[in-house]
């Protein structure tokens, strides 16, 4: 007995009809969202290879750096959102999920260096501990969109101590909650904290993502700033930075977060210490 195929039902696999014949593939019962996000990456990723004709070593290539991305991450090390951040995946996401009104203040890539728990402290104390580096005072206020002052508006910040590095980065050689720490605001909306003048830093690379920005000729570099995660009841939580206004790597910022909106003027204050002045303005949440 000679067994047949029903070849004139059956779709084999082709190039020229391959994300077709993927996508069939799909159970007809996946939820609509699954359904919609796989079938456009499919999509995408077939027209990606074909348009650069991708050969079998390229491929190679690829699975090896995605394989090592995975190995290099962990619980302190993400590897993978920092090959986001650097394809600019990151901001796009953000940009996407946070439109905001003109006007109120733009989002920018959170980053792996916050920690939850910060200190909280009264308004006006120092979050450097380490007593390095040019003495800054973080000063504003935090209004809604009609101008009014918000009270009880958690701000809590981050940054880089002068050597450019994060007290995560260095345990055992920075005080735990380096240059960090969770202000409130009262009902003038006002902030004011000390820190120290941000210093620009490299993201870490000394893996894949690393090597894949030396191959491309691209330096890791990120201009000088202050991380802000804004957040009060009723409005929609900032996750930002302000960057210091002059810095050598605004232009070319490793991870695309600079906006101009986001660019800080500082000048050197009274009292010799710099100042650092940039007054927030929160959207409220529609239900
Ligand atoms: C940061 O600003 O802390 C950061 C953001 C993205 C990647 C690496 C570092
Ligand atoms: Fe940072």
């Amino acid at each position: 007995m000679t067994e047949t195929y029903e070849t004139e039902t059956y779709e084999f696999f082709s190039e020229a009809r391959s994300e077709a014949v993927v996508n069939a593939r799909m159970g007809a019962d996946v939820s609509t969202r699954l359904a919609q996000v796989m079938a456009s990456l499919v999509k995408h990723l077939h027209a990606f290879a074909k348009d650069v004709e991708l050969t079998q070593e390229e491929w190679g290539l690829a699975v090896d750096f995605l394989t090592r991305t995975g190995q290099m991450s962990d619980g302190n090390r993400q590897e993978f959102i920092l090959l986001s951040d650097v394809l600019g995946l990151s901001m796009l996401v953000d940009a996407i999920n946070h439109r905001r009104p003109s006007g109120a203040t733009e989002n920018t890539v959170l980053g792996p260096f916050h920690v939850a728990g910060a200190p909280h402290y009264p308004m006006g104390s120092n979050i450097s501990l380490d007593g390095k580096g040019e003495s800054c005072l973080f000063i504003g206020q935090v209004r809604d969109t009609d101008g009014s002052p918000i009270a009880g508006v958690q701000i809590d910040v981050w940054c880089d101590n002068a050597d450019g590095y994060y007290d995560v980065q260095q345990p055992g050689i920075q005080p735990q909650w380096n240059n960090r720490g969770i202000f409130v605001t009262g009902p003038d909306g006002h902030y004011e904290f000390r820190g120290i003048r941000p210093v620009a830093y490299p993201i870490p690379d000394d893996g894949p993502v690393g090597q894949m920005l030396a191959a491309l000729h691209r330096h890791p570099n990120r201009p000088a700033h202050m991380h802000f995660l804004v957040s009060a009841p009723g409005f929609e939580t900032i996750v930002t930075h302000t960057f210091v206004a002059g810095d050598q790597w605004l232009n070319s910022d490793a991870v695309f977060g600079v906006k101009t909106s986001l660019i800080a003027s500082i000048e050197t204050g009274t009292d010799t210490a710099w100042r650092s002045h940039f007054d927030f303005v929160m959207t409220r949440k529609t239900a």
